[in-house]
Protein backbone atom coordinates (compact mmCIF):
# COMPACT_ATOMS: atom_id res chain seq x y z
CA UNK A 1 0.00 0.00 0.00
CA UNK A 2 1.48 3.26 -0.87
CA UNK A 3 0.48 6.47 1.34
CA UNK A 4 0.85 10.07 0.34
CA UNK A 5 1.75 12.46 3.27
CA UNK A 6 1.61 16.56 2.64
CA UNK A 7 3.48 18.09 5.02
CA UNK A 8 5.49 15.09 5.63
CA UNK A 9 8.59 16.46 6.83
CA UNK A 10 6.66 18.55 10.25
CA UNK A 11 6.60 17.33 13.45
CA UNK A 12 3.89 15.72 13.34
CA UNK A 13 4.33 14.23 9.83
CA UNK A 14 7.75 13.13 9.90
CA UNK A 15 6.92 11.31 13.17
CA UNK A 16 3.49 9.43 11.17
CA UNK A 17 6.07 8.99 8.06
CA UNK A 18 8.51 7.04 10.53
CA UNK A 19 5.37 4.76 11.60
CA UNK A 20 3.99 4.06 8.24
CA UNK A 21 7.08 2.79 7.42
CA UNK A 22 7.99 0.60 10.41
CA UNK A 23 4.01 -0.73 9.47
CA UNK A 24 5.61 -1.60 5.86
CA UNK A 25 4.00 1.17 4.34
CA UNK A 26 5.11 3.04 1.36
CA UNK A 27 5.17 6.14 1.28
CA UNK A 28 5.19 9.31 -1.26
CA UNK A 29 6.42 12.44 0.72
CA UNK A 30 5.30 16.42 -0.51
CA UNK A 31 6.60 19.41 1.25
CA UNK A 32 7.44 23.02 0.70
CA UNK A 33 9.66 23.53 3.84
CA UNK A 34 7.59 26.28 4.77
CA UNK A 35 7.83 24.95 8.56
CA UNK A 36 10.21 22.06 8.54
CA UNK A 37 13.95 21.24 7.53
CA UNK A 38 15.20 19.09 4.41
CA UNK A 39 17.13 16.89 6.81
CA UNK A 40 14.48 15.52 8.26
CA UNK A 41 14.01 13.34 4.97
CA UNK A 42 17.80 11.63 5.98
CA UNK A 43 17.09 11.95 9.82
CA UNK A 44 13.48 9.51 8.61
CA UNK A 45 15.24 7.12 6.62
CA UNK A 46 18.18 6.76 9.08
CA UNK A 47 15.39 5.98 11.84
CA UNK A 48 13.58 3.37 9.96
CA UNK A 49 16.21 2.25 6.85
CA UNK A 50 14.10 2.39 4.43
CA UNK A 51 13.61 5.19 1.59
CA UNK A 52 10.75 6.47 0.54
CA UNK A 53 10.14 8.98 -2.34
CA UNK A 54 9.83 12.72 -1.93
CA UNK A 55 9.03 15.23 -3.57
CA UNK A 56 9.85 19.40 -2.58
CA UNK A 57 6.57 21.69 -3.52
CA UNK A 58 3.65 23.03 -2.51
CA UNK A 59 -0.06 21.24 -2.09
CA UNK A 60 -1.53 23.97 -4.22
CA UNK A 61 0.05 22.72 -6.79
CA UNK A 62 -2.20 20.93 -8.92
CA UNK A 63 0.47 20.36 -11.48
CA UNK A 64 3.10 18.89 -8.95
CA UNK A 65 0.36 16.85 -7.39
CA UNK A 66 -1.04 15.23 -10.85
CA UNK A 67 2.56 14.83 -11.63
CA UNK A 68 2.71 12.77 -8.15
CA UNK A 69 -0.58 10.48 -8.81
CA UNK A 70 0.71 9.85 -12.55
CA UNK A 71 4.01 8.68 -11.42
CA UNK A 72 2.64 6.82 -8.05
CA UNK A 73 -0.24 4.73 -7.69
CA UNK A 74 -1.46 6.51 -4.58
CA UNK A 75 -3.92 4.34 -2.27
CA UNK A 76 -5.17 6.69 0.25
CA UNK A 77 -3.78 10.44 1.13
CA UNK A 78 -2.73 11.95 4.89
CA UNK A 79 -2.79 15.77 4.24
CA UNK A 80 -1.06 17.54 7.05
CA UNK A 81 0.32 20.62 4.99
CA UNK A 82 -0.80 23.50 6.49
CA UNK A 83 -0.40 26.70 8.65
CA UNK A 84 -0.78 25.75 12.43
CA UNK A 85 -0.05 29.29 14.75
CA UNK A 86 -3.00 30.20 16.26
CA UNK A 87 -1.51 33.82 16.81
CA UNK A 88 -0.26 34.44 13.51
CA UNK A 89 -3.82 33.30 11.73
CA UNK A 90 -5.54 36.11 13.96
CA UNK A 91 -2.49 38.94 11.97
CA UNK A 92 -2.57 37.05 8.89
CA UNK A 93 -6.20 35.70 8.68
CA UNK A 94 -6.04 35.58 4.41
CA UNK A 95 -2.81 34.08 4.64
CA UNK A 96 -4.07 31.45 6.21
CA UNK A 97 -7.79 31.21 4.67
CA UNK A 98 -5.35 31.38 1.23
CA UNK A 99 -3.01 28.38 1.87
CA UNK A 100 -5.01 26.17 4.29
CA UNK A 101 -8.27 26.12 1.92
CA UNK A 102 -6.13 26.15 -1.58
CA UNK A 103 -3.85 22.63 -0.45
CA UNK A 104 -6.73 21.17 0.60
CA UNK A 105 -9.10 21.67 -2.64
CA UNK A 106 -6.45 21.13 -4.91
CA UNK A 107 -5.27 17.61 -2.82
CA UNK A 108 -9.12 16.63 -3.05
CA UNK A 109 -9.49 17.58 -6.59
CA UNK A 110 -6.97 16.10 -8.13
CA UNK A 111 -7.74 12.52 -5.75
CA UNK A 112 -10.91 12.96 -7.00
CA UNK A 113 -9.63 13.06 -10.19
CA UNK A 114 -6.94 10.01 -9.91
CA UNK A 115 -10.11 8.17 -7.92
CA UNK A 116 -7.93 8.21 -5.06
CA UNK A 117 -10.84 8.69 -2.80
CA UNK A 118 -9.21 7.52 0.61
CA UNK A 119 -8.26 10.49 3.29
CA UNK A 120 -7.12 11.06 7.02
CA UNK A 121 -7.36 14.75 7.95
CA UNK A 122 -5.23 16.67 10.22
CA UNK A 123 -7.52 18.52 12.60
CA UNK A 124 -7.25 20.59 15.67
CA UNK A 125 -9.33 20.07 19.02
CA UNK A 126 -9.39 24.03 18.81
CA UNK A 127 -12.47 23.34 16.65
CA UNK A 128 -14.13 23.00 19.99
CA UNK A 129 -13.75 26.13 21.30
CA UNK A 130 -14.42 26.77 24.91
CA UNK A 131 -16.44 23.14 25.76
CA UNK A 132 -19.11 23.33 27.79
CA UNK A 133 -18.45 19.89 29.86
CA UNK A 134 -15.42 17.62 29.94
CA UNK A 135 -14.25 15.39 29.17
CA UNK A 136 -14.67 16.41 25.51
CA UNK A 137 -16.93 13.92 22.85
CA UNK A 138 -16.59 14.69 18.93
CA UNK A 139 -20.62 15.75 19.49
CA UNK A 140 -19.28 18.47 21.43
CA UNK A 141 -20.73 21.66 19.94
CA UNK A 142 -18.43 22.80 17.75
CA UNK A 143 -17.04 26.98 17.26
CA UNK A 144 -13.91 28.79 16.53
CA UNK A 145 -12.03 31.77 18.04
CA UNK A 146 -8.89 32.43 15.72
CA UNK A 147 -8.41 31.66 11.84
CA UNK A 148 -6.45 29.01 12.27
CA UNK A 149 -9.44 27.27 14.03
CA UNK A 150 -11.81 28.06 11.40
CA UNK A 151 -9.92 26.94 8.83
CA UNK A 152 -9.72 23.55 10.53
CA UNK A 153 -13.43 23.77 11.01
CA UNK A 154 -13.98 24.48 7.00
CA UNK A 155 -12.18 21.82 6.22
CA UNK A 156 -14.05 19.61 8.32
CA UNK A 157 -16.93 20.86 6.46
CA UNK A 158 -15.79 20.55 2.91
CA UNK A 159 -15.04 16.37 3.69
CA UNK A 160 -18.12 16.04 5.21
CA UNK A 161 -19.85 17.69 2.05
CA UNK A 162 -17.48 15.89 -0.57
CA UNK A 163 -18.51 12.17 1.35
CA UNK A 164 -22.31 13.64 1.26
CA UNK A 165 -21.84 14.13 -2.45
CA UNK A 166 -20.02 10.57 -3.23
CA UNK A 167 -20.21 8.07 -0.29
CA UNK A 168 -18.05 5.97 -1.96
CA UNK A 169 -15.25 8.10 -0.05
CA UNK A 170 -13.43 7.11 3.05
CA UNK A 171 -12.26 9.67 5.42
CA UNK A 172 -10.92 10.13 8.58
CA UNK A 173 -10.49 13.15 10.40
CA UNK A 174 -8.76 13.48 13.65
CA UNK A 175 -8.82 15.92 16.01
CA UNK A 176 -5.93 16.49 17.74
CA UNK A 177 -5.57 17.79 21.46
CA UNK A 178 -1.82 19.20 22.79
CA UNK A 179 1.13 16.91 20.97
CA UNK A 180 4.60 17.10 22.63
CA UNK A 181 7.78 14.95 23.18
CA UNK A 182 9.57 13.46 20.20
CA UNK A 183 10.72 10.46 18.86
CA UNK A 184 13.08 8.14 21.39
CA UNK A 185 15.84 8.32 18.57
CA UNK A 186 16.22 12.54 18.98
CA UNK A 187 16.64 12.79 16.00
CA UNK A 188 13.31 14.59 15.12
CA UNK A 189 10.85 16.54 17.13
CA UNK A 190 10.01 20.31 17.41
CA UNK A 191 12.23 22.81 17.71
CA UNK A 192 10.75 25.80 16.22
CA UNK A 193 12.95 28.77 15.65
CA UNK A 194 12.69 31.73 17.56
CA UNK A 195 10.08 32.93 20.61
CA UNK A 196 7.79 29.61 20.29
CA UNK A 197 4.02 29.83 20.60
CA UNK A 198 3.25 26.79 22.67
CA UNK A 199 4.30 25.40 26.14
CA UNK A 200 6.30 22.80 25.53
CA UNK A 201 8.99 23.94 23.19
CA UNK A 202 8.91 27.19 25.43
CA UNK A 203 9.72 25.13 28.70
CA UNK A 204 12.73 23.38 26.32
CA UNK A 205 14.29 26.60 25.50
CA UNK A 206 14.38 27.91 29.34
CA UNK A 207 15.85 24.70 30.10
CA UNK A 208 18.47 25.18 27.53
CA UNK A 209 18.95 28.71 28.53
CA UNK A 210 18.34 29.82 25.16
CA UNK A 211 14.92 31.70 26.46
CA UNK A 212 15.66 33.28 30.06
CA UNK A 213 12.08 32.01 31.85
CA UNK A 214 8.20 31.31 30.73
CA UNK A 215 5.73 33.27 31.17
CA UNK A 216 2.45 31.16 32.86
CA UNK A 217 -0.47 32.96 30.99
CA UNK A 218 -2.30 33.18 33.93
CA UNK A 219 -2.63 31.44 37.45
CA UNK A 220 -6.65 32.28 38.07
CA UNK A 221 -8.25 29.92 36.09
CA UNK A 222 -11.22 27.62 37.12
CA UNK A 223 -8.62 24.91 37.78
CA UNK A 224 -6.77 22.80 40.44
CA UNK A 225 -3.75 25.17 40.80
CA UNK A 226 -5.15 28.21 38.58
CA UNK A 227 -3.21 27.34 35.61
CA UNK A 228 -4.73 26.63 31.89
CA UNK A 229 -5.22 22.72 32.14
CA UNK A 230 -4.75 20.40 28.30
CA UNK A 231 -4.71 17.17 27.35
CA UNK A 232 -0.91 16.57 25.88
CA UNK A 233 -0.08 13.29 23.70
CA UNK A 234 3.11 12.14 23.01
CA UNK A 235 3.27 12.84 19.82
CA UNK A 236 4.80 9.09 18.83
CA UNK A 237 1.47 8.05 20.01
CA UNK A 238 -0.63 10.48 17.86
CA UNK A 239 1.39 9.28 14.62
CA UNK A 240 0.28 5.96 15.78
CA UNK A 241 -2.97 6.80 15.51
CA UNK A 242 -2.41 8.12 11.75
CA UNK A 243 -1.50 4.28 11.38
CA UNK A 244 -4.81 3.16 13.01
CA UNK A 245 -6.47 5.66 10.68
CA UNK A 246 -4.86 5.07 7.42
CA UNK A 247 -5.69 1.31 7.99
CA UNK A 248 -9.76 1.84 8.48
CA UNK A 249 -9.79 4.57 5.93
CA UNK A 250 -8.00 1.15 3.55
CA UNK A 251 -10.86 -1.21 4.50
CA UNK A 252 -14.20 0.96 4.96
CA UNK A 253 -16.28 4.37 3.41
CA UNK A 254 -17.78 6.61 5.22
CA UNK A 255 -16.60 10.41 7.00
CA UNK A 256 -16.16 10.07 10.67
CA UNK A 257 -14.17 12.48 13.54
CA UNK A 258 -11.97 10.83 15.84
CA UNK A 259 -10.43 12.72 19.13
CA UNK A 260 -6.80 11.81 19.29
CA UNK A 261 -5.81 12.64 22.99
CA UNK A 262 -4.94 10.94 26.37
CA UNK A 263 -8.46 11.80 28.24
CA UNK A 264 -6.16 13.41 30.93
CA UNK A 265 -5.31 17.17 31.90
CA UNK A 266 -2.52 18.53 33.30
CA UNK A 267 -1.87 21.81 34.45
CA UNK A 268 0.89 24.36 33.22
CA UNK A 269 2.74 23.83 36.31
CA UNK A 270 2.20 20.00 36.42
CA UNK A 271 4.25 20.58 33.07
CA UNK A 272 7.05 22.73 34.30
CA UNK A 273 7.22 20.62 37.46
CA UNK A 274 7.19 17.20 35.43
CA UNK A 275 9.57 18.12 33.01
CA UNK A 276 12.31 19.49 35.75
CA UNK A 277 11.95 16.22 37.78
CA UNK A 278 12.45 14.14 35.20
CA UNK A 279 15.37 15.99 33.17
CA UNK A 280 16.82 17.34 36.99
CA UNK A 281 17.12 21.16 35.54
CA UNK A 282 15.69 24.23 36.29
CA UNK A 283 12.93 25.69 34.65
CA UNK A 284 12.60 29.62 35.76
CA UNK A 285 8.91 30.67 35.49
CA UNK A 286 6.77 34.06 36.19
CA UNK A 287 3.21 34.24 36.40
CA UNK A 288 1.75 36.77 33.94
CA UNK A 289 -1.73 37.60 32.58
CA UNK A 290 -3.84 35.14 30.80
CA UNK A 291 -2.89 35.14 27.26
CA UNK A 292 -6.14 36.83 25.37
CA UNK A 293 -8.28 33.42 23.74
CA UNK A 294 -7.16 30.68 26.15
CA UNK A 295 -9.41 28.72 28.06
CA UNK A 296 -9.17 27.26 31.57
CA UNK A 297 -9.16 23.49 30.49
CA UNK A 298 -9.41 21.32 27.67
CA UNK A 299 -9.20 17.42 27.61
CA UNK A 300 -10.67 14.87 25.48
CA UNK A 301 -13.23 11.25 25.49
CA UNK A 302 -10.67 9.54 23.34
CA UNK A 303 -13.28 6.46 23.80
CA UNK A 304 -14.76 6.86 19.70
CA UNK A 305 -10.86 6.25 18.82
CA UNK A 306 -10.73 3.13 20.94
CA UNK A 307 -13.61 1.79 20.04
CA UNK A 308 -13.66 1.90 15.96
CA UNK A 309 -10.08 2.51 15.28
CA UNK A 310 -8.59 0.51 18.29
CA UNK A 311 -6.06 3.27 19.57
CA UNK A 312 -5.30 4.23 22.79
CA UNK A 313 -2.38 6.41 23.72
CA UNK A 314 0.36 4.59 26.03
CA UNK A 315 2.99 7.38 26.92
CA UNK A 316 2.83 9.34 29.92
CA UNK A 317 3.93 12.59 30.12
CA UNK A 318 6.86 11.73 32.19
CA UNK A 319 8.19 10.77 28.80
CA UNK A 320 7.21 13.08 26.96
CA UNK A 321 9.00 15.21 29.19
CA UNK A 322 12.47 13.33 28.92
CA UNK A 323 11.78 12.66 25.03
CA UNK A 324 11.33 16.45 24.22
CA UNK A 325 14.25 17.06 26.18
CA UNK A 326 16.28 14.52 24.56
CA UNK A 327 15.59 15.68 21.16
CA UNK A 328 17.38 19.56 21.61
CA UNK A 329 20.08 17.92 23.30
CA UNK A 330 21.00 15.58 20.51
CA UNK A 331 22.13 19.43 19.43
CA UNK A 332 18.97 19.32 16.47
CA UNK A 333 19.05 22.89 15.21
C1 LIG B 1 -0.95 25.31 26.47
C2 LIG B 1 -1.12 25.94 27.85
C3 LIG B 1 -1.35 28.32 27.81
C4 LIG B 1 2.72 29.09 26.33
C5 LIG B 1 -2.57 25.42 20.70
C6 LIG B 1 -3.49 25.53 19.53
C7 LIG B 1 -4.00 24.18 19.15
C8 LIG B 1 -2.83 23.24 18.91
C9 LIG B 1 -1.93 23.19 20.13
C10 LIG B 1 -2.43 23.22 16.54
C11 LIG B 1 -2.17 27.05 27.88
C12 LIG B 1 -0.06 27.93 28.52
C13 LIG B 1 1.56 28.47 26.76
C14 LIG B 1 3.46 29.90 27.23
C15 LIG B 1 1.85 29.40 28.95
N1 LIG B 1 -2.10 23.64 17.77
N2 LIG B 1 1.14 28.63 28.04
N3 LIG B 1 3.00 30.02 28.52
O1 LIG B 1 -3.10 27.00 23.28
O2 LIG B 1 -3.70 24.71 24.24
O3 LIG B 1 -3.26 24.93 21.81
O4 LIG B 1 -1.51 24.54 20.38
O5 LIG B 1 -3.30 22.47 16.22
O6 LIG B 1 -4.76 24.31 17.98
O7 LIG B 1 -4.61 26.31 19.94
O8 LIG B 1 -1.38 25.14 23.40
O9 LIG B 1 0.95 25.10 24.15
O10 LIG B 1 -0.01 27.29 23.32
O11 LIG B 1 -0.74 26.37 25.54
O12 LIG B 1 1.47 29.54 30.12
O13 LIG B 1 4.52 30.50 26.90
O14 LIG B 1 0.12 26.56 28.22
O15 LIG B 1 -1.98 29.41 28.47
O16 LIG B 1 -2.83 26.99 29.13
P1 LIG B 1 -2.94 25.53 23.27
P2 LIG B 1 -0.22 26.01 24.05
Amino acid sequence: MKILVTGGCGYIGSHTCVELLDANYEIVVIDNFSNSKPDVIDKIKQITGKDFTFYEGDVQDKELLNKIFKENKIDAAIHFAGFKAVGESVAKPLMYYRNNLDTTLSLLEVMNDHNCKKIVFSSSATVYGKPDTLPIKETAPLSTTNPYGTTKLMIEDILRDVYKSDNTWSIAILRYFNPIGAHKSGLIGENPNGIPNNLMPYIVKVATHELDHLNVFGNDYNTKDGTGVRDYIHVVDLAKGHISAINYVLNHTGCDTYNLGTGHGYSVLDLVNTFKEVNHVEVAYQITDRRPGDIDACYADPSKAKEILNWEANLEIEEMCKDAYNFVQKDNN
